[in-house]
């Protein structure tokens, strides 16, 4: 009975094996689900231990077997031979506190898997991953823990896989290693060819070395799913990239380099990279309401940030942009034509003490607390065009025209505040140099924000905006800026990751094409599906200095251009577009006695909490917030190129207040092409009851304020 034979010994020991090998893969599959259990990630070792990870959303594979690793320069790459340690899960589930922005509290609820790899092989180095499952989305990160015999690795790519299983319809713009001013392109994934668009003469720099795209890029699936992929807290490390490999759909990280230093990374040991992101949702708002990015990021490391106060400001800015003044004092043409420095006032410097005290008082009449000033300081005379910009800018040093302490004297006594400005020309050496006087000097007079600017290719040669390099110049400022309390808001700059939850100085960044763009392209500007596509996938990384508010819209004096928007649109925008700094950027006159400018000295600029309503990635969005301390509420609503309706249920409303509505709608014959203007401006009965359709026409937008009664 108890007899074996050969054969049976032989299936036993084979079933054995099986066992043995399948429990050691069980052991090495491990899994985690985000609370709802909507979002799973599962880790294993390929057969020859290889990290691979796979996503499913709803059960549904979205991101099928995709590896990691690492090249290094001073070491062998990391790709396979690892074998699992150990591993962890655990649940987090924690509510904080946004000093501003758009909403007041946000949930972190998320479970995490932590896996502790190790080389089979010596030197056996180690690796561990860190994954998160949130119901909006997936995060991990990969630590490189002390270890022996590895002190530093210089990374010369990163190789993390996104293995997805559809030809998504994508939103995208080229994977720049320098600048992410740049239209948005909509196709398939497998038609993604970024390397058709290196050459882009609206840009002082650029440089798209491979076929990849920036982050955030958000696509959609033929079942309506929304995925948008990014980072988090960038810190110590060079900004990602993904190439694209169109046939099979597979995604891979391209980190951005630096031609100077040879190398993507340089790390002492032990630390972490930033989060690798997906979020996913079942429909497009959900993006939009997603806090992936900021959740993320480590807590507010600055404690009381009190001393910046979310705010509307105007500027003189839009003058220069559309030519009718100057940055410079005193810039002429020489007899061969070329720009010099003449040392006299040509007339036309923008950034002058009457000029800013024009603006102070427009502002304050008007509910409007800052007025940046740009053009003010020495150094203008050599800024585009010049190779050598090194020393250049002189960030203490006003124009003969300008009176500093007195504008910010002016400013106080009018209750508003003078915005710094800081254009480095992408000469980061000579602004780090002079750092901490210049702070000290804001600091001095009372001015807690800054504008910073880096148009160029950057100094030294073979850096680019997006390397590791420029991401820690970007952070020493926010760090010296929080010492001399001071807020930042970039323009040409990092990605933001959110990193502003850590740093709340990081109050904004440009980091797309901004309105500038309608005023000088030579493609005529933005068109309207910019912004439409904008909401759903750089407004996913952090606030926005987009600087709407433009009134002339036809630009008179800009022959080729014009803003591809109505006037309806121009306000919506204060309500899409999030930042707690939101500049109302045309000039005073074209405010004055324009009925519609009443919805921006109503609007507010920071949020209790925030409602999308509707939208479809790159053809409308409409969002409802409720102000913090009024309980006001803000609706706006934009469309692209196509005009249609939109059906707004107001019952986000407090049912028990009564509000005073005033609807900014589109005209019956307004066109963003030949009637911008056509506006309608009509007070509403609007309650938590009511149901109500709007026409927005092509191009065109709604705004309501609904003020608390
Ligand atoms: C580019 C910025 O985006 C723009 O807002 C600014 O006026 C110029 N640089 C000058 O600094
Ligand atoms: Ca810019």
């Amino acid at each position: 009975m108890n007899r074996i034979n050969n054969r049976t010994l032989y299936l036993l020991l084979m079933a054995f094996g099986f066992l043995v090998v399948s429990c050691a893969n069980e052991e090495a599959a491990t899994e985690v689900s985000s609370p709802t259990g909507i979002n799973t990630i599962s880790f294993h070792l390929s057969a020859d231990g290889k990290p691979q990870y796979v996503v499913k959303h709803n059960n549904e594979v979205i991101v099928d077997t995709s590896s990691m690793g690492f090249d290094f320069k001073n070491h062998p790459s990391m790709e396979a031979g690892f074998k699992l340690v150990s591993s962890s899960t655990s649940e987090t589930k924690e509510t904080w506190e946004m000093p501003w922005g758009e909403q007041r509290e946000v949930v972190n609820h998320y479970n995490e898997l932590v896996v502790n790899l190790e080389e089979n092989k010596a030197p056996k180095r180690k690796l561990n991953i860190y994954f998160k499952a949130y119901n909006d989305g997936i995060g991990f990160r990969y630590e490189f823990p002390e270890q022996e015999g590895v002190d530093s690795l210089v990374i010369m790519d990163e190789n993390t896989e996104f293995q997805l299983t559809e030809d998504y319809t994508t939103w995208w713009i080229p994977g720049d290693w320098d600048i992410y001013e740049h239209l948005y392109n909509t196709t398939k994934l497998s038609e993604i060819n970024a390397l058709a668009l290196v050459d882009n003469d609206n840009l002082a720099q650029t440089s798209i070395p491979e076929n990849a795209v920036n982050t955030p890029v958000t696509m959609r699936g033929q079942s309506g799913i929304h995925l948008s992929f990014h980072e988090a807290n960038l810190t110590d490390y060079a900004g990602m990239t993904l190439k694209v490999d169109t046939k099979t759909q597979k995604l891979t990280s391209e980190l951005v380099g630096s031609d100077r230093l040879g190398y993507k990374v340089k790390r002492a040991l032990p630390f972490v990279t930033p989060w690798r992101t997906i979020q996913i949702a079942d429909k497009a708002t959900e993006l939009i309401d997603s806090k992936l990015i900021v959740n993320l990021n480590e807590p507010n490391k600055l404690g009381d940030v009190s001393w910046f106060d979310p705010k509307k400001y105007m500027g003189i800015w839009w003058e220069m942009h559309i030519g009718t003044a100057s940055w410079d004092y005193g810039m002429t043409r020489d007899n061969d034509g070329n720009w010099v420095d003449s040392g006299k006032a040509h007339g036309r410097h923008g950034a002058t003490t009457e000029n800013t005290k024009r603006y102070i008082d427009f502002a304050a009449r008007n509910n409007i607390k800052g007025v940046l000033v740009e053009g003010w300081n020495t150094g203008w005379e050599h800024w585009i065009g010049f190779e050598d910009r090194e020393g250049v800018f002189d960030f203490v040093t006003p124009y003969p025209d300008y009176d500093l302490q007195e504008v910010v004297k002016y400013g106080k006594e009018k209750g508003v505040e003078i915005i710094m400005h800081h254009e480095t020309s992408a000469a980061p050496r000579t602004y780090e140099q002079q750092l901490d006087t210049a702070f000290r000097l804001m600091e001095s007079l009372g001015i807690h924000s800054v504008k910073t600017g880096y148009v160029g290719k950057i100094i030294p040669k073979g850096e680019y905006h997006h390397g590791q390099w420029m991401v820690n110049h970007y952070r020493k400022v926010l760090e010296k800026g929080a010492e001399h309390q001071i807020a930042i808001n970039a323009h040409e700059p990092i990605k933001a990751t959110g990193l502003r939850r850590t740093y709340p100085n990081a109050i904004a960044r440009e980091g797309l094409r901004g309105q500038e763009f309608n005023a000088w392209a030579s493609d005529g500007g933005n068109p309207p599906e910019h912004l439409p596509i904008v909401a759903f996938t750089r407004m996913l990384a952090g606030p926005i200095d987009f600087t709407p508010g433009v009134f002339d819209i036809s630009l008179p004096t800009k022959e080729n251009n014009q803003i591809n928007t109505t006037l309806a649109q121009q306000l919506a925008l204060y309500v899409v577009v999030y930042s707690p700094i939101q500049m109302a950027c045309d000039l005073p006159q074209n405010y004055e006695n324009q009925p519609a400018f009443q919805f921006i000295r109503d609007v507010g600029v920071d949020w209790e909490q925030t409602k999308v309503l509707a939208g479809e990635v790159g053809d409308f969005v409409a969002i409802a917030r409720e102000e913090r301390e009024t309980g006001n509420w803000f609706v706006g609503a934009i469309t692209d190129e196509k005009k249609r309706d939109i059906t707004i249920n107001f019952d986000f409303l407090d049912p028990d207040k009564t509000y005073k509505a005033v609807v900014y709608r589109d005209g019956d014959n307004a066109h963003y092409r030949n009637s911008p203007l056509d506006i309608v401006i009509e007070a509403a009965e609007i309650n938590s009851g009511t149901t109500q359709t709007f026409k927005l026409v092509a191009g065109g937008g709604l705004a309501i304020s609904l003020i608390a009664e």
